[in-house]
């Protein structure tokens, strides 16, 4: 079915490929955004996709949500701040924006006429924290167990992989289903969870279709070289053409699931017109787990560097060791992920190869959290 759909953020990195996958099936299209000065720039040149319409505007201003949500039929709501590492120390912000955004969208569609059928939240594998681990000494079966978040000073130890939270001993990560236990371990996490409630809350409430995607590791063409606080491929991207240092946090082992964008783009998309026998939260990965240290040195080979990634047994609190989805339901709704880690990194160099060589803010980024005893 087409609809005309609003995309919240959607000049940002996944709404760009969604805003163009949408038009090409035949929606139409209308983005409100920012233009964040973060992601974009002090002066940003963003061209909307032909064919769709383009609202500056914000997320958390009633006036703006109002005029963006006239004659819309399905919202897709992706606009928010991003950085976990940021988020420990601009709480307020990282609320404002996620969750009172969120909160300002539903208060317009509960008061006021308007014909939206589906919500699609762009939510994070990070509401569930570290994810579920198996205990062979507890548990010789196999039951799942939730590890407590790693604490400051059990990182400050190197003692980087969780552990039972029965017995202490060493756990084994496995895939996190929909089903596991939610346990944020940032503030931008906390937030992802609180528009979720929000989505699925007020969507019971009016009769509106929720659908809610927990986005694993996106990465892909088109992802902002100018932000220093999330997108581990980009900032890392600029560090390799610089010829600078390429530093790993802990040991190079923790674990993430990369997903290319249009994977995640398509995923929305059919998040769209979502079938009844499909449930409405759903994990958007690829269902494999990849070292940092791999992917570093994958990107690193990919776009001709000559520097090799290095350990540096940093951390960040609030980052986890291990999370990668099990990818059940998106097989159901898309047929999974299709893009494989090499062919999107390819894509991706090919891409950086195009674009002038931003700064280097990642020390900057780096030093803030230092500066509040956020990085060790
Ligand atoms: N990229 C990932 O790896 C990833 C992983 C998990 C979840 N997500 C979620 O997906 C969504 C999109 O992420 P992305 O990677 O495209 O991020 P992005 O930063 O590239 O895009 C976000 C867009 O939102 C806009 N924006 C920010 N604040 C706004 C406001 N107050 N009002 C209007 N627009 C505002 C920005 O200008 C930007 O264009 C986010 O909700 C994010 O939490 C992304």
């Amino acid at each position: 079915m087409q609809r005309t759909v609003l995309i919240t953020g959607g000049a940002g990195f996944i709404g760009t490929h969604l805003a163009r996958l949408a038009l090409a099936a035949g929606h139409r299209v209308r983005i409100l955004d920012n233009l964040s000065p973060q992601i974009h720039g002090a002066d940003p040149d963003y061209r909307p996709p032909a064919g769709a319409e383009f609202m500056r505007g914000d997320v958390v201003s009633r006036a703006d949500l109002t005029a963006a949500l006239d004659g819309v039929e399905a919202v897709v709501h992706l606009a928010a701040e991003t950085g976990t590492g940021q988020s420990m120390y601009e709480i307020e912000r990282y609320y404002r924006v996620n969750v009172q955004g969120t909160a300002v969208l539903f208060d317009i569609l509960a008061n006021g006429p308007h014909q939206v059928g589906a919500v699609v939240l762009g939510s994070s594998r990070s509401v569930y924290g570290e994810g579920a681990y198996i205990c062979n000494v507890c548990s010789p079966e196999g039951r799942r167990c939730y590890p407590e978040p790693r604490t400051p000073e059990q990182l400050a130890q190197n003692r980087w992989s969780p552990s039972c939270p029965v017995c202490g001993e060493p756990v084994d990560a496995v895939a996190t289903c929909e089903g596991d236990r939610l346990s944020p371990a940032s503030v931008y996490a906390a937030s992802k969870l609180a528009q979720e409630d929000l989505v699925r809350v007020n969507c019971r409430a009016l009769g509106v279709q929720p659908v809610v995607l927990r986005f694993q590791n996106v990465f892909g063409e088109g992802q902002s070289l100018k932000n220093p606080y999330t997108g581990i491929l980009s900032i890392f991207s600029t560090r390799i053409r610089l010829g600078l240092s390429l530093p790993i946090f802990e040991d190079g082992e923790e674990t993430r699931d990369f997903i290319h964008v249009e994977d995640v783009a398509q995923a929305i998309l059919a998040g769209l017109n979502p079938r009844p026998d499909i449930k409405d939260t759903i994990n958007v990965g690829s269902g494999e787990a990849t070292t940092i240290m791999a992917v570093a040195r994958l990107l690193s080979a990919t776009l001709g560097g000559t520097v090799e990634p290095h350990v540096t047994a940093q951390y960040r609190v609030g980052d986890i060791r291990h999370n990668w989805a099990d990818v059940a339901r998106l097989r159901q709704l898309t047929g999974g992920a299709r893009i494989s880690l090499e062919e999107g990194i390819r894509r991706f160099a090919a891409w950086v190869a195009t674009q002038p060589i931003p700064p280097d803010l990642l020390e900057q980024a780096n030093a803030e959290l230092k500066a509040r005893g956020l990085m060790g």
